[in-house]
């Protein structure tokens, strides 16, 4: 049985890691994917493979921090599409470096995509989900948001912050039958975290009761689970997918 039978989802940062992987998640679980991707080239490779899957795919290339981008890529989506059941703002971005040393544009740019994008991309949706009394929200945020990190005080700020943007567009969409929830990963492996070296994977690695390192599948898996029927009555929930880590 397909968990998103005939469903329309836009996935964020679909080109790679974790936003690839609920992209072909969500294809295979039977939904349309609008892959949104910052380069046309990464957007249009997701989107060939899922329409290999079957269904139909869509590819945007969209800078999520800018404004005039997104709201021209959303009203563009509705046209093609007819319209969007789910949307995963999953597009995301590290700038690390101490406090004493962060670059006013290191701040900008984390909060520009992490947070702006993810308002940018709901608030260009929310009308249509609000007239057709249904819809999933759903915020790739990070167990960083929860419990800080030395060094991502940048990063910390745009995924607490996502949260609690999170639970507030929840209250304020309820009542139209939308949910909104984010997932909190911890440590997963994609293209973002293989710049930590070998010392820091073996100290993290201490810190995660499952004794290993998450995969973008794990996460896609918490989404599906979100994004299906089966999940009506969660919202303004921050799932971890992190190996017990932050339990
Ligand atoms: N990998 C982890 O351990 C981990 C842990 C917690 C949370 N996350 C979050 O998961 C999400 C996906 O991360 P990932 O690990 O797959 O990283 P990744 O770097 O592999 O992928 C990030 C994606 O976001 C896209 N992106 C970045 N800036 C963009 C912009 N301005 N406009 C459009 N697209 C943009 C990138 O092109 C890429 O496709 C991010 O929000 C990240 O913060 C990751």
């Amino acid at each position: 049985m397909s968990l998103l039978p005939n469903q329309i989802a836009v996935v964020t940062g679909a080109g790679r890691g974790i936003g690839h992987a609920i992209a072909l998640k969500f294809a295979n679980a039977g939904a349309d994917v609008v892959c949104v991707s910052r380069t046309a080239e990464n957007a249009e490779k997701a989107a060939a493979e899922i329409r290999g899957l079957g269904r139909k795919a869509w590819a945007y290339s969209v800078d999520v921090s800018n404004t005039t981008q997104v709201e021209q890529a959303c009203e563009q989506i509705l046209g093609d599409t007819g319209r969007v059941d789910i949307l995963v703002n999953n597009a995301g971005v590290t700038r690390d470096g101490l406090l004493m040393r962060m670059s006013e544009s290191d701040w900008d740019t984390v909060l520009d995509t992490n947070l702006k994008g993810a308002f940018l991309f709901t608030r260009g949706f929310v009308r249509s989900f609000v007239k057709q009394r249904s819809g999933r929200i759903i915020n790739v945020a990070s167990v960083i948001g929860l419990i800080g990190n030395a060094g991502q005080s940048n990063y910390a700020a745009s995924k607490a912050a996502l949260i609690g943007f999170t639970k507030s567009v929840a209250r304020e969409l309820g009542s139209r039958g939308i949910t909104v929830n984010a997932l909190a990963p911890g440590f997963i492996e994609t293209d973002m975290t293989a710049v930590l070296n070998d010392q820091i994977r073996q100290d993290l690695l201490k810190k995660i009761p499952l004794n290993g390192f998450g995969q973008p599948d794990d996460v896609a898996q918490a989404a599906l689970f979100l994004a299906s029927s089966g999940a009506r009555y969660i919202t303004g929930h921050v799932l971890t997918v992190d190996g017990g880590m932050t339990m």
